[in-house]
Order: structure tokens, then C-alpha cells, then sequence
């Protein structure tokens, strides 16, 4: 073989390297559960709302995952911190987002997309149920999910955001989300190439939680393949502050009592946010406990959130307007504790788990007086069913594109101040998520990549065994 011969054929594995995909993850009762491995996948993630609210601009054709320069030192900064999965929260779906999604799929990152947004008809408004149930609304969640149905990263769709947030909510809103939750997963039925899971996240209030999970959770009528079950709950929790706080330990925090709570759940259950800010810098110790003996009941969480705001302060990196960023000693914190887990052992599969069948909705299940206990839904709105059976008029459907640029471009900052040199993302040579266990991020150098099971690795990782040895078979010629 020639050397350019092996150079070319070197370079064009290395590229379809770059464009593989991870794998499609499932609900199976109450885990996340990869399609081809069958490996447990638990959420280890952040929110992603980069810019804040001005990061959400769809006049000006702006949305977090818009611009690929900006997502690749995204990228980068998390792979290094150990995440599988971002959370984001408005998206335009006419924008192109095929750069920022399929450099997220490169470095193993899932993405659970909340389909709401704060424009007008874009959500569900408690206030005017009716009339915001509409086939308008309708035409915009569709949207969403056609823009990012054909990523294999998309991990789920939030139908619902807190939008049971008081007891009255709690009152007249639960039979809307579940026609919401119906009429998406109808829509992807008919018109995605895969069964994209549907949930909620829900607000922590704690007279309406246990009500909320019960009644979205369970199968009227007893039909495993009811779609207005959600296929996950989300809890946006921030009940743990630490150290000094006193509600830092297990019993204090309530985190005793969500187990008890979800114990029995039938879906996945996880932290749709977390990371109380009461004490700072925050050290993150709910995150040994969170991914200690409550992955018996729970699937992780994701740290709220990414992005400094100096509005909220909950940022684990700073940016600003000169396009520079600077991590923050909460970034370094819980790096810290991400590193500190077993990445194999939270991706052991338990049977009991997996097989877990949901109750039959009853009012009975739902305890709580003033909660709604109706399971008649409202009927879907009208033009609503002709959007589902034909699909939407002109979808933009999102598609991975081939990533070539590796390198970040934009200066980053540890957060003692010196510059991180060679900060790039680390493609994953194979089918793989990102876990933690990396290595310090101010040397810039191997990111928090683990690899699967030797077993894993020869099931379908061939694709980057194949470079990696033309590769090596190029240096010897
Ligand atoms: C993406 O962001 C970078 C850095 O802020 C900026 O220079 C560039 O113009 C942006 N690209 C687009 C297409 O907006
Ligand atoms: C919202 O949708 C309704 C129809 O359902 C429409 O009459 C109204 O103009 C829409 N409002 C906006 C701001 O788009
Ligand atoms: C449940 O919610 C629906 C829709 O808001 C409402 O019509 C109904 O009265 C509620 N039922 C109960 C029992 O609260
Ligand atoms: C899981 O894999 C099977 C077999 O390849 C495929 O038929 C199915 O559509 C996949 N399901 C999901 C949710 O990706
Ligand atoms: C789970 O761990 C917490 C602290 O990490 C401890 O307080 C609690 O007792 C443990 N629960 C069980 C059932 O082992
Ligand atoms: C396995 O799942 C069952 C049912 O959810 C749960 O009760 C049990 O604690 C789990 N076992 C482990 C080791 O997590
Ligand atoms: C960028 O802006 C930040 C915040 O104002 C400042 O601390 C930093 O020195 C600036 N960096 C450069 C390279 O101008």
C-alpha cells in the first residue's frame, strides 16, 4: 500500500468515524435502555440554554444549537466534564441545527428537547386551556419533533415544562397533558422512523408531585400501548443545598422520600434539573448519593444549568460578549464528583427494572383532593388529526451532517485564569456515549471518555478498530 493510498484511506475512515452515530436509547419500563447493547443509559447531564434568554432569537435565526462555533466549545468543555446528555429548551425548529446536533452525536451526547417555547401559541397556557390547546400549538410541537426525529441523539421530548405549578394547576391541567403527550407520540408513530420516547418534567411542589407521576404514568384502559402515558418523568429538583445548608444529607433533603415516592415506579424516573445555588461555590455532593443506591429508583439528573447567567447564577461556565468563556469552580466541582463514578456499573441492566408493567389508571391512584382524576381527555383539537395522519406542510427535518473541524476556536479559560491550550472535541471512535473519568481539564489534553465493555467494543466498535489500525498501519510504512 502506498503511503498516500493509506493516508486517503486513512483519512476517509477517520471521517466516517466522525459521522457515526450513537445508539438509539428506548424506554423499557423504568430505565433508559440502548437499542443495541441493552446497556442501562443513565442521565448524566446539564441544561443547555446558552445565551439565556437573548440565546433564543428565532427573527434573528438564533437558538441554542444554531451555531456550530459556539456548540463545538460547548462540546468540547463537556465531554471533558463527563456528560451523556444536554437538555434544551427553546428551539426554533425552521432553524438548521445540523451542525451543533451531529457534533453532540459525535462526542456521545443525547438530547432531551422540550417542544414548548415562550413565543406566542407555542405552549400550553393553565390559564386559557382551551383555547391554547389548538391545532396552532399543535403545527409547532410537530414541528419540533420532525426537526429532530431523524438525530439518533435525540434521546426524548419534553411535552410539558411545570405546567402543573400550583395546586389549582394541578386541578385542571393533568387531562390536557396527557392529550399533549397522546398527540405527539401519535405523531411520532406515524410519521418518525423510530418510537422517540414522550414525558413531562415537572415542578417540585410537593402537594401535587406524587399525583402528577401517578396519574401521567399509568395506562387507562390497561393498554400497554396507551400513548397518553408518558414515557418519562422528569423531577425539577433543588431540594439538596450544600454543604453547609441544612438540608445537605439524604433525610434532609427529601431525597429519602423521593425513593419512596418513585419506588415503584413503571418509568423512568430522573432529575429534569438539579443543583440548589443557596451555598456557593456549589461542591455538587448530592451526585455520589444521586448515583449511589437511589439508581435503584432513579435515572440521574441534569445539572441546571451550563451557562452563566448572572441573572440566576447557576452557571458552571461563564462567557462573555468578546467570545471568550471562563469555567467556574462549581464546572471544576462537579467534574470532581463525576469523575468519582462507576461508569460500568451504572450501565448494568436490572431485569425487575426493565420488565416493570404500568397500573391501569384509576382515580384511585390519584390521592391528593383538588388533583384532577378524570382520565376522559380532551379530544384533539380540530385540523389536528389531518396534521398527524399527512404530517406537517414544509418540515425542516434535522439530519447528521459529517463533522471536520475538531479544534475549538474560541479562547476558554480554566478557572484559576490560564489559558486551556489544544482544547478540542475527541470524536468517539465507535458507537459510544460520553462518560466521565477524564483527566484534569487545564491541561487541556485526553477528554472524559471511557469505553464500553470489551464486549461492546467488538460488537460495533469496528469502525474506529479499523482506522485506528490503517492508522498505525500508515506510521510503520
Ligand atoms: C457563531 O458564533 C461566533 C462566535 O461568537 C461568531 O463569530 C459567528 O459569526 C457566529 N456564526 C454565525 C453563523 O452566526
Ligand atoms: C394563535 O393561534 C390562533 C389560532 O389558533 C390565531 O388566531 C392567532 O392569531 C395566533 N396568535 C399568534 C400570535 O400567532
Ligand atoms: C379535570 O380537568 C378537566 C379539564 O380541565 C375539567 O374539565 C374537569 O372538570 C376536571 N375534573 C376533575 C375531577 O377535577
Ligand atoms: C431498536 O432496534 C430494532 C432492531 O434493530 C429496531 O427495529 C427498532 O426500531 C429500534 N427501536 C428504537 C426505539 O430505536
Ligand atoms: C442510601 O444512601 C444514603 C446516603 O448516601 C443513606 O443515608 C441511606 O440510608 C441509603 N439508603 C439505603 C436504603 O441504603
Ligand atoms: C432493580 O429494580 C427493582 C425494581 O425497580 C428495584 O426494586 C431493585 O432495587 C433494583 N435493584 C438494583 C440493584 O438496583
Ligand atoms: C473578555 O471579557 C472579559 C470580561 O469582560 C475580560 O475579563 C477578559 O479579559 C476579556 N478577554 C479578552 C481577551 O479581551
Amino acid at each position: 500500500m502506498s503511503q498516500s493510498f493509506g493516508l486517503v484511506l486513512a483519512v476517509l475512515l477517520l471521517c466516517a468515524t466522525f459521522a457515526s452515530a450513537v445508539q438509539n436509547v428506548k424506554v423499557q419500563g423504568a430505565d433508559f435502555i440502548n437499542n443495541v447493547t441493552s446497556n442501562r443509559l443513565q442521565i448524566i447531564g446539564v441544561a443547555y440554554q446558552p445565551g439565556g434568554s437573548s440565546g433564543f432569537q428565532p427573527g434573528s435565526g438564533i437558538d441554542p444549537l444554531s451555531n456550530g462555533t459556539l456548540c463545538l466549545r460547548d462540546a468540547a468543555l463537556m465531554q471533558q466534564l463527563g456528560v451523556n446528555t444536554i437538555r434544551i429548551y427553546n428551539l426554533d425548529p425552521t432553524i438548521n441545527h445540523d451542525m451543533c446536533v451531529s457534533i453532540f452525536n459525535a462526542v456521545g451526547i443525547y438530547m432531551l428537547i422540550d417542544v414548548n417555547s415562550p413565543l406566542p401559541n407555542q405552549s400550553l397556557d393553565p390559564g386559557n386551556l382551551v383555547s391554547s390547546y389548538s391545532s396552532t400549538y399543535l403545527n409547532h410541537i410537530f414541528a419540533v419533533v420532525e426537526a429532530f426525529k431523524g438525530y439518533p441523539n435525540t434521546l426524548g421530548f419534553f411535552g410539558g415544562n411545570e405546567v402543573m405549578n400550583t395546586v389549582g394547576t394541578g386541578g385542571t391541567v393533568p387531562p390536557y397533558i396527557r392529550a399533549v403527550t397522546r398527540d405527539l407520540k401519535n405523531y411520532i408513530a406515524k410519521n418518525s422512523p423510530r418510537m422517540i420516547p414522550v414525558g413531562y418534567s415537572a415542578a417540585d411542589v410537593s402537594q401535587i408531585l406524587t399525583d402528577s407521576w401517578a396519574y401521567l404514568s399509568c395506562n387507562i384502559n390497561g393498554q400497554s400501548g396507551d400513548p397518553s402515558r408518558s414515557d418519562f418523568f422528569g423531577l425539577n429538583s433543588y431540594s439538596w443545598c450544600g454543604p453547609t445548608s441544612p438540608t445537605a444529607n439524604y433525610q434532609a433533603s427529601g431525597y429519602d422520600t423521593i425513593i419512596s415516592t418513585f419506588g415503584d415506579t413503571s418509568i423512568p424516573v430522573f432529575f429534569s434539573e438539579y443543583g440548589c445555588n443557596k451555598v456557593e461555590p456549589r461542591v455538587f455532593d448530592e451526585v455520589p448519593v444521586l448515583y449511589g443506591n437511589m439508581t435503584s429508583v432513579m435515572s440521574g439528573g441534569l445539572v441546571y444549568e451550563y451557562y452563566e447567567e448572572t441573572s440566576n447564577n447557576f452557571g458552571l461556565v461563564s462567557f462573555y460578549s468578546n467570545d471568550t468563556a471562563q469555567l467556574l469552580v462549581d464546572y471544576d466541582n462537579l467534574q470532581k464528583q463525576f469523575n468519582t463514578l462507576d461508569s460500568k456499573a451504572l450501565q448494568s441492566m436490572n431485569s425487575s427494572a426493565t420488565n416493570i408493567q404500568s397500573p391501569k389508571c384509576s382515580t384511585s391512584l390519584v390521592s391528593g383532593s383538588g388533583f384532577n382524576n378524570s382520565f376522559t381527555l380532551p379530544s384533539i383539537p380540530s385540523g389536528g388529526q389531518t396534521l398527524i395522519d399527512h404530517g406537517i406542510s414544509n418540515p425542516n427535518q434535522g439530519k447528521l451532517v459529517t463533522v471536520t473541524d475538531t479544534a475549538v476556536t474560541l479562547p476558554v479559560y480554566s478557572s484559576s485564569g490560564t489559558l486551556l491550550q489544544n482544547l478540542a472535541i475527541k470524536p468517539l471512535p465507535s458507537d459510544e456515549s460520553n462518560s466521565p473519568g477524564g483527566t484534569s481539564t487545564s491541561s487541556g489534553a485526553a477528554p472524559s471518555t471511557s469505553k464500553k465493555s470489551a464486549a461492546g467494543m467488538v460488537e460495533i466498535g469496528l469502525g474506529g478498530a479499523i482506522s485506528v489500525a490503517v492508522l498505525m498501519g500508515y506510521l510503520f510504512f
